[in-house]
């Protein structure tokens, strides 16, 4: 599974000129198990840092250990992944880490990504970071927890400020199925009427794009987008020439650099509670705060992104897969049955 030291020092002599990885990138190379984080960072009150809880805590129970287990098992696949599949290297400037929302009091770093469960979890950053207004996440209206700067993002600190806590901050990241995440996207953006917003921005452009003789009336409300223009829209070259995606569409790959941030905690959207009460237990909140399981989003599940896709071309389903690939890849998600790709 892990790379031979010939060639971590290759790469790292690769990256040797990273402005922003610089110091973080000794994190990645180092060999595993080697404690490289208690000597630099002593935590406040002499208390473990949530890296240590991590990666030299004692499992105080059977199911604690099979957890940690799995989550060690995932990250050595994204790395793994990661090797296989990258070429590129690239920098990351402060622009590149907008998603990456920061708690310093208790040293953690939530990339976040629309469509899976993004809003109870800054509801959840929010409690942690805050002074003590909202003990219970839900205690926060939804749209309190996307206002910006309610919570701060990695971007707004300094160079050495964001190396300082890329190194010694626990990182973690939900992902979901790509194409029942994009779907559950595609249901709340177009189907819903109040996303007027949203039609407007970008309904009526797709229609405008992808609608022969169009209705004035759709081509001015953008209101009743179809999937199928949704994914002609996605995978038209122009669209991303022009902007980035939006990022209820766009990849987690491109939202969260999981090739260059090295997550500690790749959370999973299938796993949502196990997977973020870990994340709780790892910072010592799980006491104090719980993760909302009710108030999940739009819900979408396989027969569903099933019978969307039905509807899909192979040509497009086969150039939509080839566009979300990397999410699958880096995630250990399996091609869907569905898919007619020939
Ligand atoms: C690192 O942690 C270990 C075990 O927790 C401890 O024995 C050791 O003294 C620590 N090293 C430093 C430099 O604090
Ligand atoms: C990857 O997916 C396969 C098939 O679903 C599963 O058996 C395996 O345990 C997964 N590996 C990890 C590291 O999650």
């Amino acid at each position: 599974m892990r790379m031979p030291r010939g060639g971590r020092v290759f790469l790292a002599m690769c990256l040797g000129s990273l402005f922003i990885l610089v110091l973080y990138f000794q994190s990645i190379t180092r060999p595993a198990g080697e404690p490289s984080v208690n000597k630099s960072i002593p935590h406040a009150k002499g208390r473990r840092s949530p890296l240590q809880t991590l990666y030299n805590g004692d499992p105080q129970s059977e199911l604690w250990l099979s957890q940690k287990l799995s989550l060690q098992d995932r990250r050595d696949l994204l790395e793994e992944a990661c090797l296989t599949h990258t070429r590129k290297r690239r920098v990351l400037s402060p622009e590149d880490l907008r998603h990456l929302i920061v708690d310093d009091k208790h040293s953690l770093i939530y990339c976040y990504v629309p469509k899976v469960a993004c809003t109870n979890w800054k509801r959840v950053m929010m409690v942690l970071t805050g002074d003590g207004r909202y003990s219970d996440p839900l205690d926060i209206p939804a749209n309190e927890a996307h206002v910006t700067g309610n919570l701060r993002t990695l971007s707004e600190y300094t160079v050495s400020e964001i190396n300082q806590r890329l190194r010694t901050y626990l990182k973690f990241v939900f992902v979901r199925e790509p194409f029942e995440r994009l779907v559950s996207a595609y249901r709340n953006k177009f189907t819903r009427s109040y996303n007027t917003a949203f039609h407007k921005r970008y309904g009526t452009k797709i229609i405008r794009r992808h609608r022969a003789d169009a209705e004035p009336d759709a081509l001015e409300k953008g209101s009743d987008v179809s999937f199928q223009e949704f994914v002609q829209y996605l995978v038209d070259p122009r669209t991303q020439r022009e902007e980035p995606f939006n990022e209820h569409w766009e990849r987690v790959h491109s939202l969260c650099h999981p090739c260059l941030i090295h997550y500690d905690v790749v959370g999973k959207y299938e796993t949502l509670e196990p997977d973020a009460q870990a994340v709780l237990r790892l910072i010592g909140a799980d006491g104090a705060v719980r993760f909302p399981t009710s108030g999940k989003s739009t819900r979408t599940d396989g027969d569903m992104s099933a019978r969307f896709f039905n509807d899909i071309s192979p040509f497009y389903q086969r150039k939509l897969f080839n566009l979300y690939r990397m999410d699958f890849l880096l995630f250990n998600y399996s091609t869907p049955q569905y898919l007619r790709t020939q």
